[in-house]
């Protein structure tokens, strides 16, 4: 039996509804321009569908964020490594939550990176978890560009790449794509052409008129009727919805329309606090672990190679025993933290897995004692990427200050902190945004200079520009400032921290 998810009426009062285990097979394209209702449209059919088949949200806005509260869904906050989010998207999948990938919070970059991590996580489980899931997509076209725009190549292609994945290899894998544009002259055309099914709201452009016309194989002519529609009204086409073209009125949103399905899959039951803690569980993936030591293993290798084994020979005997240890053992844990840190991807890594490889060289260093703990290592990681090793105390009392300074922001910030702090003791001039957003591990200079402000907003620093428009940061509590640098500088060809 089928399941009809009622989206609205026609003028003359029909009901309008959508075959939802065909809209599973063939996909869904809404445009119309700003104001037109999509959002309000998605809306409808994901709260229309929501106990039918399991829902994902790409929500670039977090206008979606609000589901949760009356339906359930696990809201997934961006502010997470590439590789936590793939993962996450997978447990979600295994799982069979319904859940809002907010990416409110992070610039566009990052909200690419980020929604391609999280579809290829959910592209990427066993064929046992492919059943069906509803993945909507809103403002399609930032994650699937016509044309290169202001970001990297890398981040378009990831976007790019997990969206064409998800149109066109995607239905196999039980993941039917339902995506929202404002600008479909904007959205690439590979990603476009792979649904059947179209909902065409109010569209003023020409170009985003003969797009919809050739796509819905219309005369352009008959495509200028997409003038005159209403806010909230759509020209209906595709084997989900109707056979020939007809006008729908979106309803409103929050009713329900209750159908009845004997091939869709019921949804589990339980309750999203129960499956919170198994998405939520720290991610120490055995993949991102893989990874980490594939990478390292001819570094690791290497070192153990010229690793003397401790033997009972070395070890000191008599008063000063004690205190030769420790301040040996602080001499090779700045060694295993350097060579952490020297790792140019180790930037890029989560912590989790920057600790394992930490714990691994500790072991093969044979370093006397119990390693740091993860509290510690987070400081200590924080300051070896300033590039002024704590233990030893060259800097002498005014470093501390700043050590001392940075401890009372969150660890996420302490490491760019000290790197700002760093250039200003030095009196270099202040490092440029890419430089800084791989401090706080990532690639997005948005990233860094949002972070920089806040940092500003809270009284740790103060943000200058000379008449150039290179930028100075100072530091009213320490009295030091950076001398002026290149906000767009590219990052030195020289990836190791300062320092070492
Ligand atoms: N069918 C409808 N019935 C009642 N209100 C509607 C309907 N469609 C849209 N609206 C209202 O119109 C406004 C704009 O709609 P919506 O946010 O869905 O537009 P949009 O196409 O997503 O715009 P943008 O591209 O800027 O995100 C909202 O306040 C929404 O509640
Ligand atoms: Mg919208």
């Amino acid at each position: 039996m089928q399941v009809a998810i009622d989206m609205g009426a026609q003028q003359n009062g029909a009901r309008v509804s959508i075959d939802l285990e065909e809209l599973l097979a063939t996909r869904l394209l809404v445009q119309g321009n700003s104001g037109s209702g999509k959002s309000h449209l998605l809306r409808r059919l994901i709260e229309q569908s929501t106990k039918w088949v399991q829902q994902i949200v790409i929500d670039p806005e977090g206008d979606f964020v609000s589901l949760s509260e009356r339906y359930g869904h696990l809201v997934v906050d961006a502010e997470r490594s590439d590789s936590d989010l793939e993962e996450i998207g997978r447990r979600v999948r295994q799982h069979r939550v319904s859940a809002v990938l907010n990416l409110e919070s992070v610039d566009l970059e990052t909200q690419m990176r980020c929604a391609g991590a999280f579809l290829n996580g959910l592209f990427d489980v066993p064929r046992d978890h492919w059943y069906p899931v509803l993945v909507v997509v809103d403002e399609a076209q930032l994650f699937a560009p016509a044309a290169a725009g202001d970001v990297t190549e890398e981040a378009r292609k990831i976007a790019l790449g997990a969206m064409a994945n998800l149109m066109s290899r995607g239905r196999k894998r039980g993941l039917a794509g339902v995506i929202a544009t404002q600008r479909l002259a904007k959205l690439a055309k590979n990603v476009a052409a792979e649904a059947s099914n179209f909902l065409m709201g109010r569209t003023f452009l020409d170009i985003d008129m003969a797009r919809a016309a050739d796509l819905l194989g219309m005369e352009r002519r008959q495509a200028e009727t997409f003038r005159d529609l209403q806010r909230g009204s759509f020209v209906a086409l595709g084997p989900a919805l109707s056979r020939r073209a007809l006008t729908v009125h979106i309803d409103t949103v929050e009713t329900g329309a209750k159908s009845v399905s004997a091939k869709l899959i019921p949804m589990p039951q339980e309750a999203v606090e129960d499956i919170q803690d198994v998405i939520f569980a720290p991610v120490v993936q055995e993949r991102a672990a893989a990874s980490s030591r594939t990478t390292s293993t001819t570094d690791l290798l290497r070192q153990l190679a010229q690793t003397r084994i401790a033997t009972e020979a070395d070890v000191e005997v008599g008063p000063e025993a004690a205190e030769i240890d420790t301040a040996a053992r602080e001499a090779a844990l700045e060694d295993a933290l350097r060579a952490v840190v020297a790792d140019p991807e180790s930037a890029f890594r989560s912590i989790a897995v920057l600790y394992q490889d930490f714990v691994m060289r500790c072991r093969i260093q044979a370093v006397p004692g119990e390693p740091l703990d993860l509290p510690e290592f987070r400081r200590r990681i924080a300051i070896a990427r300033a590039g002024v090793p704590v233990a030893t105390k060259q800097q002498g009392a005014e470093w501390d200050a700043a050590v001392a300074l940075s401890a009372q922001l969150t660890e996420d910030l302490q490491g760019l902190f000290l790197t700002l702090a760093r250039a200003a003791m030095d009196q270099i001039p202040c490092p440029g945004d890419l430089q800084l957003a791989r401090v706080c591990g990532s690639r997005s200079p948005g990233r860094a200079r949002r972070l920089l402000t806040y940092m500003e907003e809270k009284g740790f620093l103060t943000l200058q520009s000379d008449r150039r428009g290179n930028r100075i940061v100072a530091f009213p509590d320490l009295g030091w400032q950076t001398q002026p640098g290149r906000p767009d500088a590219a990052e030195p060809a020289e990836t190791l921290p300062m320092g070492f």
